[in-house]
């Protein structure tokens, strides 16, 4: 009787769960719209709630449904959605239209207004605009909204007004599924949250040497062989001796699961660009068909990281087949711009082989580099033939660029400037800045990654126009995109740890205008986004509020500890002695010496508040440096 008595009182718990906020709203859209203003009043939305739309559009009536489906997800109740001519009326409604009539908000832009808290409208010229609008629409909602195991009745919405439009055409987050792969389930979770984020790309890194994953009918062994390596390196690269885990690894995208990836990107206005690797990173498709390679064979799928000697040779058999994957290829992704590649092709084998010698020779090359050149610039022609446009990693200026290609620059800026001034379009991607397999904390706490130190308010401070640049040539930057690498990210929780927040960040510096962008107010959105990612599920990472200590050299080269943090007015008290440290303890105002501590306890404090919980590090004797 008990338990029957507790069921119900749950089940009434959730049935009239009060979803609604109490205070006056803060807004936390991220991105930050270009313009936002905050009324007093609220919108309800609740079962008498519809979803207008302006008829006769098919493409508002899927965002329409979109937007349904995501209040059902929460809510007692689904809004239906209807079409202007047989609604007649909007009262308590979302109205979806793309009649805006402004071109000063492009194809991307859209208006918000919620007229005196009665209705809430989205305008926009174009569907794609409507649809960012709704995405700006999702941030109203508390976190709740996010939960499926809620069920609220009605939901009050702040009533604003807002004008928003894109800074960048392209804004890109890349996926490599090469060193491990994810679910079709988790590509398009990824997707939402590109999605959520307003990014309109998605790079798809689908080959390379320690797997290939889309399957191509003509060459079935690319699948059979090439997608499954026999083990896998344990820990990190740079460890010796390397250790192996034994277990066989592999799988692959099928053809109709890219279509429904593809058609599924589509619905969220979001192009995916696939990535095929040429003509290195290929060890994959080498082990496939070792006559495509300049020694023979054999090869296998790789199963360390790294960059590797075997390439694809440059002989006439290669081209047939690049070009029928090719053609598979473009038969799936819609996308005008496929990805060949190009990076960190070594030259040593090209050297070695008379049928690459004897290419250079005919085709009047200079060197290996300029076949390298003459190599992506026959792809070109090819992709170039079918209407399509290529993309390629930095290395591809090297020996000359293709007529047409496009640059993600990777290694620094440098390759993205002096495609600029070249007149051909780049997109940055600078690891200094945009490389999410970083460190985004303090590496003695952090899950195992790559390298580097890219915390969040260093991707927020990233400017993808590099000042190298007039004003004319910067029209040839188009954007910025992340790149997740996988070898150390195993599961779809390592990836969305190490893209949320960044991604965030990195949202807001390629939508929202340059001058309206500050971290501090950036910092105090976040925590509502964090409580979205809880009720989503999804593994995020919270290193914004981690100190980073750091071993360095005083004078007479004493070792000492630095500790830093990103939060803004942020303050550090810290003990040495093993106890909890708080506002009585010693501030952190300058390196001290550390020869006499072993273990250092540390508290944040922000504005007279703890931010998160004690943070420790146990101390060795030697200093790293
Ligand atoms: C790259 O990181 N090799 C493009
Ligand atoms: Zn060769």
């Amino acid at each position: 009787m008990n338990r029957y008595l507790n069921l119900v009182i749950l089940l009434l718990a959730l049935v009239f769960v009060n979803c609604n906020r109490t205070e006056k709203a803060q807004i936390n859209i991220i991105p930050k719209p270009e313009r936002l203003y905050v009324s007093d009043r609220i919108v309800t939305l609740d079962a008498d709630s519809r979803i207008v739309f302006e008829d006769p559009n098919p493409a508002l009536r899927l965002i329409g449904e979109a937007l349904a489906d995501f209040i059902a997800g929460s809510s007692s109740f689904k809004p239906e959605v209807v079409p202007y001519s047989l609604a007649k009326s909007i009262e308590n409604d979302i109205y979806l239209s793309m009649n805006l009539n402004d071109s000063t908000f492009g194809d991307e832009g859209y208006q918000i207004k919620s007229n005196n808290g009665q209705f809430i409208s989205i305008q926009a010229n174009t569907a794609r605009g409507v649809f960012y609008g709704v995405q700006s629409l999702y941030q109203l909602f508390p976190a709740e909204a996010y939960d499926l195991n809620q069920n609220c009745q009605e939901w009050e919405l702040p009533a604003i007004t807002v004008s928003d439009k894109a800074r960048f055409a392209y804004r890109g987050m890349h996926l490599d599924v090469s060193r491990h792969m994810f679910p079709v389930e988790f590509v398009k979770q990824y997707i939402d949250l590109l999605a959520m984020y307003k990014y309109n790309h998605l790079h798809w890194h689908l080959t390379d040497d320690q797997g290939w994953r889309i399957e191509i009918k003509a060459f079935p062994k690319l699948t059979e062989v090439g997608a499954w390596r026999n083990e896998t390196l344990v820990g990190h690269g740079g460890v010796r001796p390397k250790v192996f885990d034994g277990q066989a690894y592999g799988g692959f995208y099928t053809q109709s699961e890219i279509r429904e990836i593809v058609d599924y990107a589509a619905l969220r206005y979001i192009t995916i660009i696939p990535e095929i690797e040429m003509p290195g990173h290929a060890s994959a498709a080498l082990a496939a068909y070792p006559e495509l390679g300049c020694t023979g064979g054999p090869y296998k799928v790789e199963t360390s990281w790294g960059v590797f000697d075997d390439i694809f040779c440059t002989k006439e058999e290669t081209f047939t087949f690049l070009e029928q994957v090719l053609d598979e290829v473009m038969d799936l992704f819609p996308s005008t711009y496929i990805h060949i590649g190009g990076d960190e092709a070594p030259k040593t084998r090209w050297k070695a082989c008379k049928q690459c010698q004897q290419t250079i020779k005919s085709e009047g090359l200079a060197d290996e580099h300029e076949l390298q050149s003459w190599f992506i610039q026959r792809i070109e022609k090819y992709l170039n033939a079918h209407g399509r446009r290529i993309i390629g990693w930095d290395e591809i200026l090297e020996g000359g660029l293709a007529p047409d290609a496009t640059v993600m620059s990777w290694r620094g800026t440098a390759g993205g400037i002096a495609a600029a001034q070249m007149g051909h379009d780049a997109i940055m991607t600078p690891g200094s800045h945009c490389y999410f397999d970083h460190y985004q904390g303090d590496p003695a706490v952090e899950p195992l990654a790559i390298g580097g130190y890219t915390p969040l308010s260093k991707v927020y401070a990233y400017e993808p126009i590099p000042e190298e640049l007039t004003e004319k040539q910067s029209k040839h930057i188009l954007g910025a995109q992340a790149n997740v690498w996988s070898e150390y990210l195993k599961n779809p929780e390592d990836i969305t740890y190490m893209v949320l927040p960044r991604m965030a960040a990195l949202s807001e510096v390629l939508w929202s205008p340059a001058k309206s962008r500050e971290w501090e107010n950036f910092y105090d959105r976040l925590p509502a986004h964090f409580q979205r990612y809880k009720a989503l599920g999804l593994n995020y990472s919270l290193a914004v509020n981690q100190i980073k200590v750091e071993k360095i050299l005083l004078a007479d080269s004493v070792a000492g500890l630095n500790l830093k943090t990103e939060v803004p007015n942020g303050v550090i008290y810290y003990t040495t002695d093993g106890t909890a440290p708080d506002t009585l303890s010693a501030r952190f105002l300058q390196p001290f010496d550390q020869s006499e501590i072993t273990i250092l306890k540390m508290q944040l404090y922000r504005n007279g508040q703890k931010v998160g919980d004690i943070q420790q590090r146990a101390i060795s004797v030697s200093a790293d440096k």
